[in-house]
């Protein structure tokens, strides 16, 4: 986590920024190739016999590839992500498999050998600590564990209620199934899937730059009483590894908090190269307006090697995936003993973005660029828009590869 005062523009952090986006456009011929606009339809697939099973797809499709999400609430919270390089793939859904206990085989992406891309994300469990007497912020756990909350135990709203296609978002609302300390009476966890048919930046922080070839997620927790006066509160998360190794946690420095104010950080899991990513900065917030007051940080843990026995099953990704044994997961924690909390307003707020292709890098906004322009006076900011240009001009050229 870096938090830094508003006027902290130090040179020292101008480097790895510059370095991070020589390495991803140098890097970008061996990615998937991402493309400008999408058509983007968003879908509720029905259950058998009206049975309350979420699956919602996400179809992106562009001139030479098709991007699919599929989000579900069957089992825990999960996406699954297809990348295909047709724009005619199309997803197979077999309900009868998909709700059986072997589920192999009960989701594919259609043809089989147009996948240039798979993986997933699951929220597994709502983590809950009790900092109080924890006075260093970066111990983990935070403090005393409670029982985590199973969001396999979770019972979802129907999703074709909250589906917008206006704002390509639809909303998994859920709460335990058996709440004996009646908890979440007052209170449900929230996923918000949101897609988009071209790049551009919401209106709210964090504010991440998104593109068609990702979806956002907004995870919130609104209501639920916490077990101890100063609970902090966290996910889990899982995902298949890529070969041997569990996909790497990256912190990336930026000079830039135009905007996501006092963050000078992204976060970014990325699966192969530049196949696929999730990025998030390091921040949530405990209140609905987001802003600095309100900003709490963020701690990934590493990725490390999990036995699926020790996870909560996702039907889809058994689906998809088959039997696998190399999940990997990390915990994501929200806020410190000290400074704003959940017990301000039992709310809190946190965003990613997920994607295929290539992450969106920030590039410096207008505010940076001015402020550079007058520590290094013009020509100076001509010889670096210049790099640039000519930098986004290669990435825009690069040549698709095949990543077999
Ligand atoms: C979910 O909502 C949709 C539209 O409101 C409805 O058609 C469908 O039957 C509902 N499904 C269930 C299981 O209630
Ligand atoms: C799509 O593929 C065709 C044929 O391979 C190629 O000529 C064209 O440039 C590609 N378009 C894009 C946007 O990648
Ligand atoms: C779904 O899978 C079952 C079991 O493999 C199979 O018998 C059935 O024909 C499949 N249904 C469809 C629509 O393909
Ligand atoms: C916190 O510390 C105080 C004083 O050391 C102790 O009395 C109290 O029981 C502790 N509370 C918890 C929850 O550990
Ligand atoms: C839920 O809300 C009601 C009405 O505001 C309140 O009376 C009740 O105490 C709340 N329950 C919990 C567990 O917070
Ligand atoms: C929470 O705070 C109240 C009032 O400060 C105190 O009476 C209570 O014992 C605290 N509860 C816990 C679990 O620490
Ligand atoms: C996440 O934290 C919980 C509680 O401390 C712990 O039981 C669990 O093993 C952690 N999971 C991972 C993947 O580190």
């Amino acid at each position: 986590m870096c938090v830094c005062g508003e006027h902290d523009w130090g040179w020292g952090r101008c480097a790895p920024s510059l370095v991070l986006l020589l390495s991803l456009l140098s890097a970008a011929p061996f990615g998937l190739r991402g493309e400008e606009t999408r058509q983007v339809s968003l879908e509720v697939i029905p259950g058998q016999l009206g049975t309350s099973q979420n699956l919602l797809h996400v179809r992106a499709v562009g001139t030479n590839s098709t991007l699919h999400y599929v989000w579900s609430s069957l089992g825990p919270p999960a996406v699954v992500l297809v990348a295909t390089n047709t724009s005619h793939s199309t997803l197979g859904v077999n309900w009868s498999l998909l709700l059986s206990p072997e589920p192999d085989g009960g989701l594919t992406v259609l043809p089989k050998d147009s996948v240039q891309f798979s993986s997933t994300l699951v929220f597994t469990r709502l983590l809950e600590f009790d900092s109080t007497n924890v006075s260093d912020g970066a111990a983990a756990p935070p403090g005393k564990t409670y029982p985590p909350y199973s969001l396999a135990e979770f019972s979802w709203n129907n999703i074709s209620d909250s589906l917008d296609p206006a704002t390509l978002s639809a909303t998994f609302q859920g709460r335990p199934k058996a709440d004996p300390t009646g908890a979440f009476t007052n209170g449900s966890i929230a996923f918000r899937v949101q897609a988009f048919s071209r790049s551009g930046r919401p209106a709210q922080p964090p504010r991440l730059l998104h593109t068609a070839d990702t979806c956002q997620l907004e995870v919130a927790l609104v209501g639920a009483s916490p077990r101890g006066n100063r609970s902090l509160f966290g996910l889990e998360v899982a995902t298949l590894g890529q070969g041997p190794d569990c996909p790497s946690v990256q912190k990336q420095h930026t000079i830039d908090d135009e905007y996501a104010p006092a963050v000078f950080q992204v976060d970014q899991l990325l699966w192969g190269s530049f196949l696929g990513f999730v990025q998030w900065r390091p921040v949530a917030f405990s209140q609905q307006q987001k802003g600095r007051e309100s900003a709490l940080s963020c701690q990934a843990s590493h990725l490390h090697h999990t036995s699926e026995y020790f996870l909560p099953q996702s039907p889809i990704v058994r689906a998809f995936f088959g039997s696998q044994n190399n999940f990997c997961a990390f915990n994501l924690t929200f806020g410190a003993s000290t400074g704003p909390g959940y017990w301000d307003q039992h709310y809190l707020s946190w965003s990613m973005l997920l994607g295929m292709g290539l992450p969106p890098v920030d590039t410096l906004s207008p505010l940076v660029l001015g402020i550079m322009a007058v520590a290094l006076g013009a020509p100076g900011l001509m010889l670096l828009g210049g790099g640039l240009v000519l930098l986004l001009r290669h990435r825009r050229h690069s040549e698709y590869q095949s990543i077999n």
